[in-house]
């Protein structure tokens, strides 16, 4: 349509936004649908965090703040980054954005120019790539393989860096795959990119507080101090506080870059709602054991459904150190048919058969940049998690 911009053609719509949607449709239509494509735990916000919402409607902090953040939740940011990064930040280097991913967002509209690359490693979550291109960027997957785990290659970073090259988005850990970095593993990065001085280092650690199995996360700038003056570390509350409607994603940088960043959100959105700042305020000061407890159901989730999953004729299910995700293989079922004469030749004929035939709502690889795959998220109650993988099972074992 000539009216719409032609920003629009550089951009797909979100896939696990369009699965959602047809699993929604489905259960409308009376059927028995199990959706695992959502990105977002089933537990409640913690009750304090919600009362610290109530109390700031109650007291009139109902009003216009700062664009950029609240002092208060700044500071409760400025000592989350000392705590559990070993990051120092001022508070000229925090921004407070409506969700993670309007501070990733806002980051990519401040820095990128037409032509500019960005390193993505794939399997990537979905809306990196077509935020480059909205930017006017050029997104440069570089393809992870479950044989090295999923994981950027020190050797696959150094070919993919050109001298156009403006950015790598590195996400650990991951969403789709659950694949999170070693330190040792990240430093083998952080040297590639300590030798690229005008590559600047966006990392997302939205899953930082999921991790299982006594992981020690550790991001970047923390690895390798050398990188701090180029490096966004990007984080928020969505996930380990529960928090996905709320809508607060926060950021630390280099002062230029915040304030940059801060001038696209005060002429787009303004500051991110006052009540859910001071929700956030309580989410990083307060009591942190739930995370704890959430992350035990987290744990026996995903080792159910890798144990189910790799019982599942033609599925190869690795195990994931981190997140809510697995991401299994399903090549061993393309080539085949379903009973109802169906020939799988891609994981989007996988999924959409899947749903079909079981009424099991799932992402195919594909979206994410790497297939034939597909990504469940386990963040579902146990018992539906368990009934998902019953029919899983009998969807391959039913093709021939
Ligand atoms: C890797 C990753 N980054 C960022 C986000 C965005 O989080 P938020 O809900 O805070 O915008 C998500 C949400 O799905 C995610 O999976």
């Amino acid at each position: 349509m000539p009216f719409l911009s032609a920003a629009l053609d550089r951009v797909k719509p979100s896939a696990t936004i369009a699965v959602t949607d047809k699993a929604r449709r489905l259960k409308a239509e009376g059927r028995n649908v199990i959706g695992l494509g959502a990105g977002e735990p089933d537990f409640d916000t913690p009750a304090n965090i919600k009362l610290a919402a109530v109390h700031a409607v109650e007291a009139g902090k109902t009003k216009y703040t700062a664009v950029d953040g609240i002092p208060e939740l700044k500071q409760a940011i400025i000592a989350k980054f000392q705590r559990d990064n070993e990051l120092t930040y001022q508070p000229n280097q925090i921004i407070v954005g409506t969700g993670g991913k309007q501070v990733l967002y806002n980051a990519l509209m401040a820095t990128i120019n037409p032509g500019d690359e960005v390193v993505i490693p794939a399997p990537y979550w979905v809306s990196y790539p077509e935020m480059v291109a909205l930017a006017g960027g050029e997104p440069v997957p570089v393809i992870c393989t479950a044989e090295f785990g999923f994981k950027l290659q020190p050797e696959a970073l150094e070919r993919a860096i050109t001298p156009k090259t403006k950015w790598i988005i590195l996400n650990s850990p991951s969403n789709p795959t659950g694949a999170a970095y070693t330190r040792a593993e990240l430093k083998a990065l952080t040297d590639v990119l300590v030798k690229h001085p005008h590559v600047w280092i966006m990392t997302d650690d939205m899953y930082e507080h999921l991790i299982y199995d006594e992981f020690e996360f550790t991001t970047p700038a923390q690895v390798e101090p050398k990188l701090f003056d180029r490096t966004l570390t990007v984080n928020g509350v969505s996930k380990a506080y529960c928090m996905t409607g709320w809508r607060i994603g926060y950021a630390g940088g280099p002062a230029q870059l915040i304030k940059a960043m801060a001038t696209i959100q005060s002429q787009s959105t303004s500051n991110p709602s006052s009540i859910s700042q001071w929700a956030a305020v309580e989410a990083l000061n307060g009591p942190q054991g739930f995370i704890k407890a959430n992350n035990k159901v987290f744990k026996q989730r995903r080792d159910i459904v890798v144990a189910m999953l790799n019982q599942a004729s033609g599925i190869d299910c690795p195990r994931p150190e981190g997140a809510f995700y697995v991401y299994p293989s399903c090549a061993g079922a393309i080539g085949k048919t379903t009973p109802s004469g169906k020939k799988l030749e891609t994981d989007e004929d996988f999924v959409s058969e899947l749903l079909e035939a079981e009424g099991v709502a799932v992402v195919q690889g594909s979206a994410f940049g790497l297939g034939p795959a597909f990504r469940i998220s386990y963040a579902t109650k146990t018992a539906d998690l368990e009934e998902a993988c019953k029919r899983i099972q009998r969807f391959c074992g039913s093709l021939r």
